[in-house]
């Protein structure tokens, strides 16, 4: 006979004749706690608020979740064991893909394999004795998280100790690894700059040190002029050519010098384009203020001293013809066909012009759709009088998101006869390129240097195609935002495309969203970002390495320390902006490590050491798969310091979702020094 009663989250089972022993239900922890990449963990209730259904079984207790989902228990101490049944809960209502894991201090102890819609259930029942902590984990069976409703159905902790409690991740403290700039000039950003002959040229020379510094220059082709004491190149585009200009910066503490060479000819965007980009701070709550501002503070905080340049504004800065804030909504275009900007953005000359003002550059958005992704006015039928009104009002760069143009390509316009279009039948590679084709004529030819970016989620393998129709860059996927706990997924599938990766054509995984971030499922108000501070710079380093361009879309008026560690770093950076263009190639050790490496333009090589596990590991790198061989120099590029030399391999302990990112070089070649 048994009888059950409950104090708290503490069930005490008494078993008549043995021992007692008690069992904490996993869903009576604090399940806020518990991180997933699709709503929240629900007590007793599958992910759509039904019973927890397993194969037609039904069950009282236990916790719906939706993949990825992770939570940890410290697990005190006289635990004994974990018991449950896992599987894909039935109102999953699609093509599931899941893997339920259980590990125990750092140690897998059980991992079910794929489990789809239908998969029998499977019991785990896991030794704890003597453990400190539990990690249960629902990760992705390898096709994205979409369906990936999974349930621990009863699921309960054994223990004749003091009670498990669920805690947020472990606790790590956000260390800011980069030694602040010293005051003598640096100079920092890329080694070569492409723009077309004849248009106007804007370049804002990026130097850290303090002002007033004095920039003096050496080679510079007729038709520019720097001015020397902001550092501001302008202009206008030289001659077809390549013209080798020596930077020379001086302040009361010192002076640095640097060459820039800038090639005159067709390809824009020789390295990635750095900036930032409203939407995942603001959304459709952007204003002509928020931008003037971003571009003050891209200024103010030393982002534009290592590179960041383009002040990008999103979708939402035209009319929408419906949207809950009436001073959004209007007529979209006026007699001449014109876009009409929303009432937040009352001039559009004046903004790009103020963003000029700073030697920066200004970017926005549209779709070649009737409409945009947030609703508001697209470009459809309007692309030619739209890229001579964003080039005459001064944008240096163009982001165009598919959008509804999806209604179009599958014929959706009987009128349009010369698109082609898809019909009800397959996509064709035609169809996918059509918009981007004509935009990227039509920006070819305006009178300005224009960067387009395709935003079309690498529909149609575009980053194959996407230099051919006139992009600089292309998203490779859909949004990060609702995937920021995939990172590593993502940014090891954006490197699959480094064939692609080169000068004047870069694979786009998206923003980088930390410090404060609104939450991309309803386009929230800023808050903190969810990651941690080892998978902030964790994220940096891919971008780097992959040569990504780099545009940070958190809020610019909370910029803090440690975030300003994290996108400020020149010498990670440079790794990103170096010359050859290279993204990237991956090896990995294990499921949970792996190595980047990509060859730098000096011959050295930028080398990632990614530990996507839970608990710190160690990662070698040996030479054969760096690339290398004999002595060779390491510096940790996060810390700007040397480790010293290494014969045959180097390596480190990398903390949980971290990275350890190092330059390496041979020695013969001298320390391995900046420049
Ligand atoms: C999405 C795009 C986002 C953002 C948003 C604006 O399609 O991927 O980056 O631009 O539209 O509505």
């Amino acid at each position: 006979m048994k009888k059950l009663f409950s104090t708290g989250s503490l069930v005490f089972l008494l078993v008549a004749g043995a021992a007692a022993a008690d069992v904490v239900w996993m869903d009576t922890l604090d399940l806020s706690l518990m991180r997933q990449g699709w709503g929240s963990a629900q007590t007793n209730r599958a992910m759509r608020g039904g019973p927890l259904k397993l194969a037609g079984k039904e069950y009282e207790r236990g916790v719906g979740t939706h993949a990825t989902s992770t939570f940890w228990i410290d697990l005190s101490s006289g635990a004994e064991n974990f018991l449950a049944t896992v599987g894909v809960d039935e109102a999953a209502n699609g093509p599931a893909t899941v893997v339920f894991r259980v590990t125990v201090d750092g140690h897998k102890k059980f991992d079910s394999g794929v489990m789809k819609t239908g998969t029998p259930p499977k019991s785990v029942d896991v030794d704890l004795k003597g453990a400190k902590t539990l990690l249960l984990q629902v990760l992705d069976g390898g096709d994205g998280v979409g369906f990936d409703h999974a349930d621990w159905a009863e699921a309960r902790i054994m223990t004749s100790g003091r009670a498990p409690v669920a805690v947020a991740v472990p606790v790590e403290e956000k260390v800011v690894l980069t030694p602040k700039p010293g005051p003598q000039p640096r100079l920092n950003g890329p080694t070569i700059y492409g723009c077309r002959p004849g248009n106007p040229f804007l370049y804002r020379i990026p130097a850290q040190g303090v002002r007033p510094m004095k920039f003096t220059l050496s080679g510079l082709p007729a038709g520019l002029k720097v001015d020397e004491r902001t550092g501001v190149i302008s202009g206008k585009n030289p001659s077809t050519g390549t013209y080798t200009v020596t930077i020379r910066a001086k302040n009361s503490h010192g002076t640095d010098t640097r060459t820039l060479r800038i090639v005159s000819g067709e390809t824009l965007s020789l390295t990635p384009s750095m900036g930032w980009n409203h939407w995942y701070a603001h959304y459709d709550r952007v204003t002509d203020q928020m931008m003037r501002e971003a571009a003050d503070l891209m200024i103010s905080s030393g982002m534009a001293d290592v590179g960041y340049s383009y002040v990008n504004i999103d979708d939402c800065w035209m009319n929408a013809p419906k949207h809950g804030d009436q001073k959004r909504v209007g007529p979209l275009r006026d007699d001449q066909g014109r876009i009409i900007p929303n009432q937040y953005f009352p001039d559009m000359r004046g903004l790009a012009d103020y963003i000029h003002g700073k030697g920066l550059k200004a970017g926005l958005y549209t779709s070649p759709g009737t409409l945009t992704c947030g609703g508001f006015g697209g470009a459809y039928q309007h692309e030619a009088i739209d890229a001579r009104t964003f080039a005459e009002w001064g944008f240096d760069f163009l982001k165009y998101d598919w959008c509804s143009y999806g209604h179009i390509a599958e014929g959706g316009d009987p009128k349009a006869t010369n698109i082609p279009t898809w019909g009800k039948g397959a996509p064709t590679l035609e169809g996918y390129q059509y918009p981007y084709r004509l935009m990227g004529g039509l920006l070819r030819q305006q009178p300005r240097d224009i960067l387009l970016n395709h935003c079309q989620y690498g529909m149609g393998d575009v980053w194959e195609w996407g230099a051919a129709v006139g992009g600089q860059s292309w998203r490779t996927a859909g949004d990060l935002g609702f995937e920021l706990d995939r990172i590593f997924d993502v940014a090891l599938k954006n490197s699959e495309h480094r064939a692609w990766s080169g000068p004047g054509s870069w694979n786009d995984p998206d923003y980088i969203q930390i410090g404060w971030i609104g939450n991309a499922r309803g386009g929230g108000l800023p808050e903190p970002c969810p990651l941690t501070g080892n998978e902030q710079y964790a994220y940096m380093s891919l971008w780097a390495l992959m040569a990504s361009p780099i545009f940070f879309s958190g809020d610019m008026t909370h910029l803090d320390e440690f975030t300003l560690n994290v996108l400020c770093n020149p010498e990670v950076i440079e790794v990103n902006q170096d010359a050859l263009g290279q993204c990237g190639s991956v090896s990995h050790i294990n499921e949970q490590l792996f190595v980047m490496v990509k060859d730098l333009e000096d011959g050295g090589k930028a080398v990632g050491l990614f530990n996507r596990g839970d608990f710190p590991s160690e990662v070698r790198a040996s030479w054969s798969l760096v690339g290398c061989s004999g002595s060779q120099v390491v510096r940790d590029l996060w810390r700007q310091k040397n480790l010293g030399t290494f014969e045959t391999e180097f390596k480190a302990t990398v903390p949980r979702h971290g990275v350890a990112l190092v330059k390496i070089q041979p020695a013969t070649a001298g320390t391995a020094k900046r420049r």
